[in-house]
C-alpha cells in the first residue's frame, strides 16, 4: 500500500478506487495548495495525482524522493519539469483523448459567441439596453463561410476542424508536424477570419501571438484560446484589441491565471473570457479522474501507466 497525495477533490468516485488500494490523502481545500503548502504536504508520497495548477519542480522532487508516479489531471503537462522526472525515474501520465471533444465544443463555442456578439448582446438586454429591433445594432460576423485558422493540428485541433466543417469553413492550419493542408504561420495570420490555437504551451510556442502575429491578422478577425494562456502575449492582445488590430477575442486560458479582476486586459474592448473551462463537463471531468486513478494504479503496480507521457 503506497502513500498518494491528490492535490485536489474529484469528480465522480475514481479516487474510491486508488482508497480501495492505497493510503490516499487528499487536499480538500477550495483553492490549490500554493508551492510552499505543496512541499509540506506532498513529502512520503510515492504516487501524486495533481493539476495544471501544481507546479510540479525540482524542489517538489527534492522533498518527495519516495515519489515514482506522477499523474496529471490534463493533457497538457506544462506544469511538470518532465525531464527532471525521466533523470529521476519518475513515471508522468496524462488524460488525452476524453477532453478532446469536449474542448473542441467550447472552441467551437466562443468562435460563435465572439463572432455573433454574444456576450455583450446578451449583457444589453439585462441592463435594458434593448429598445427595439435594431437594423444596425450587435452587427457581429459570419461564421459560417468563414476561413478558420487552426494553429496546433493535434487532436483537438483536428475536432475543431469537424465542426468547421459543418459550418462550411475553409479551415488552414499550422503545426509542428507536416500534413497535408498545412501552410505557414504567416499565411494562417493573414487569410483567417478566426484564428484558434490548440498547440501545447513549449518554448517555441510561449507568446507565438505577439504584437508582430497580432498585427498580421485582418481588423475583422477573432483570435481564439483554448489552449495555454502563456501562447498569447496578453499586452499585445490588449492593444490589439484597443487599436482594433484584430475585432475580438475569445480566451479560456490566460496569462496569469487566475485573471485577477482588475487585470487591464481585462479594461480591453470585444473581449470574453472564461475560467479555463474547456474540459469541464461532467461525463469528462470524471473520466480525467478516472484515467488519472488509472495511471496512478498502474505505475504504482509496477506496470506501464496507460497514458504515459513520453519525457
Ligand atoms: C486542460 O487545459 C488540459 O490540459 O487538460
Amino acid at each position: 500500500m503506497a502513500r498518494c497525495f491528490v492535490t485536489r477533490e474529484l469528480p465522480g468516485d475514481a479516487l474510491d478506487r486508488l482508497a480501495a488500494e492505497h493510503r490516499v490523502d487528499v487536499w480538500g481545500e477550495e483553492l490549490p495548495p500554493s508551492p510552499e503548502e505543496l512541499l509540506e504536504r506532498a513529502p512520503g508520497a510515492e504516487g501524486l495525482l495533481c493539476l495544471l495548477t501544481d507546479r510540479v519542480d525540482v524542489p517538489l522532487f527534492d522533498a518527495c524522493p519516495e515519489l515514482r508516479a506522477i499523474a496529471n489531471l490534463a493533457v497538457g503537462t506544462d506544469n511538470i519539469d518532465l525531464a527532471e522526472a525521466e533523470r529521476r525515474g519518475i513515471a508522468v501520465g496524462n488524460t488525452p483523448g476524453v477532453l478532446t471533444e469536449t474542448t473542441a465544443d467550447l472552441a467551437f463555442a466562443l468562435i460563435l459567441a465572439c463572432s455573433r456578439r454574444l456576450v455583450e448582446a446578451a449583457a444589453a438586454v439585462r441592463s435594458g439596453a434593448w429598445h427595439t429591433w435594431e437594423p444596425r445594432g450587435w452587427l457581429g460576423h459570419d461564421v459560417h463561410g468563414a476561413t478558420l485558422g487552426i494553429i496546433g493540428a493535434g487532436e483537438i485541433g483536428g475536432a475543431v476542424a469537424r465542426r468547421a466543417a459543418g459550418f462550411a469553413m475553409e479551415v488552414v492550419l499550422h503545426g509542428r508536424e507536416p500534413r497535408p493542408g498545412q501552410v505557414d504561420l504567416d499565411r494562417l495570420l493573414a487569410e483567417s477570419d478566426i484564428v484558434s490555437l490548440h498547440c501545447p504551451l513549449t518554448p517555441e510556442t510561449r507568446h507565438l501571438i505577439d504584437e508582430r502575429a497580432l498585427r498580421a491578422m485582418k481588423p475583422t478577425a477573432i483570435l481564439v484560446n483554448t489552449a495555454r494562456g502563456e501562447v498569447v502575449d496578453p499586452a499585445a492582445l490588449r492593444s490589439a484589441l484597443e487599436e482594433g488590430w484584430i475585432a475580438g477575442a475569445g480566451l479560456d486560458v490566460t496569462e496569469p491565471e487566475p485573471l485577477p479582476a482588475d487585470h487591464p486586459l481585462l479594461d480591453a474592448p470585444n473581449l470574453t473570457v472564461l475560467p479555463h473551462v474547456g474540459s469541464a463537463s461532467h461525463a469528462t471531468r470524471e473520466a480525467m479522474a478516472s484515467i488519472a486513478v488509472d495511471n496512478l494504479l498502474a505505475a504504482l503496480a509496477g506496470r506501464p501507466m496507460p497514458h504515459a507521457v513520453a519525457t
